[in-house]
């Protein structure tokens, strides 16, 4: 395999609180370790047009506490079809990268792993999403940061909830997976919440309501995941409306304020450990793989493995908020 004397560093897909300490690890790492680094614009996107930069040191001066993106991102069009990658793949060489860092989510990830076979690009990945929805890493950039957002969110709510003696459904990101609404009931003592992992095993409404889950209560919050899986909190809202009349029902979606702020301490660290591992993977001739973490410690997983997999919710905080919110 020839030596990789330049990388290409992109983030791609949804923006995620942490993304920014992230470029600055990989780039930081990579000219710690003798390699020149290339910024690409726009995601995928700045590949195929040709927004590419040479990064040193001081372009990712002061950014780990910023959310967001300094590199931009977007979703790629263009990039889906072997046309684009194919032009993505002549700017690559143009510019003289030799590998590419693609720090993003599930979409990110598969356009990585189809870029990487077919033009036998070294990809390295980082976990980068609020939605915490990929295999072999137990947690992702940006989750944390949402999950404490969602926090603030909730606390606040459950003020006017408790003085009117409502009942909330609050919606929240997570795309198809229903981590951020699981572990953020636990964390703000929300009532319940619906996910889509469970939503074919049970009526996750008629098991609140069989609960009395407001009987000694004078308000109540339930998180709802946004999924078509689960219907999102408005078709909750409207099924108590239909089918409870008693309640006084109320509806939050929180939306894409999930996705801003200033990331976490712990995901600041995360990105910090992450990215430095991408470079000691490309160093050791790593390529198409994920770095993650499990069990405190970094490990390289397969894409094909990352991206397929379904990440599985842990039974045992389905049971914990069940327990706790009697
Ligand atoms: O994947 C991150 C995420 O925020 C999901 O939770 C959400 O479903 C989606 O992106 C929203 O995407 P967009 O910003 O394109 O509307």
């Amino acid at each position: 395999m020839p030596a990789i004397k330049c990388i290409g560093i992109l983030t791609s897909g949804g923006d995620a609180p942490g993304m920014n300490a992230a470029i600055r690890a990989v780039t930081r790492a990579a000219i710690y370790n003798g390699l020149q680094v290339k910024g690409i614009y726009r995601g995928y996107k700045g590949l195929v047009t040709g927004e590419i930069k040479e990064f040193k040191s001081q372009n990712v001066s002061n950014i780990i506490q910023l959310g967001g993106t300094i590199l931009k991102t977007a979703r790629c069009k263009e990039f889906c079809t072997p046309e684009g990658r194919q032009i993505a793949y002549e700017n690559m060489k143009k510019e003289g990268i030799d590998a590419l860092v693609i720090i993003g989510g599930d979409g990110s990830l598969t356009g990585a792993r189809i870029f990487a076979e077919e033009f036998d690009v070294p990809c390295i990945g980082l976990p980068g999403t609020i939605d915490n929805d990929l295999f072999g890493t137990d947690t992702t950039i940006g989750y944390d940061t949402a999950l404490n957002t969602i926090l603030d969110a909730v606390d606040k709510i459950r003020d006017t909830a408790t003085s009117h003696e409502r009942l909330f459904f609050i919606e929240v990101m997570g795309r198809d997976a229903g981590f951020l609404a699981l572990n953020g009931a636990i964390a703000s003592g929300a009532e319940a919440a619906i996910i889509p992992e469970i939503s074919t095993e049970v009526d996750q409404l008629e098991e609140l309501i069989k609960n009395g889950f407001r009987k000694s209560k004078n308000s109540s919050i339930v998180l709802v995941a946004e999924s078509p899986i689960t219907g999102g909190a408005m078709h909750y809202a409207e099924r108590v409306k239909n089918e409870y009349p008693g309640y006084d029902v109320r509806v939050t979606i929180l939306g894409h304020l999930q996705r801003g702020g200033s990331p976490t301490a712990h995901d600041r660290i995360l990105a910090s450990r992450l990215g430095a591992a991408a470079i000691d993977a490309i160093m050791e001739g790593q390529r198409n793989v994920m770095i993650g973490i499990d069990h405190d410690e970094i490990v390289y997983v397969p894409f094909t493995k990352a991206i397929k997999n379904d990440k599985p919710i842990k039974k045992e905080l389905v049971n914990v908020l069940r327990e706790l919110s009697i």
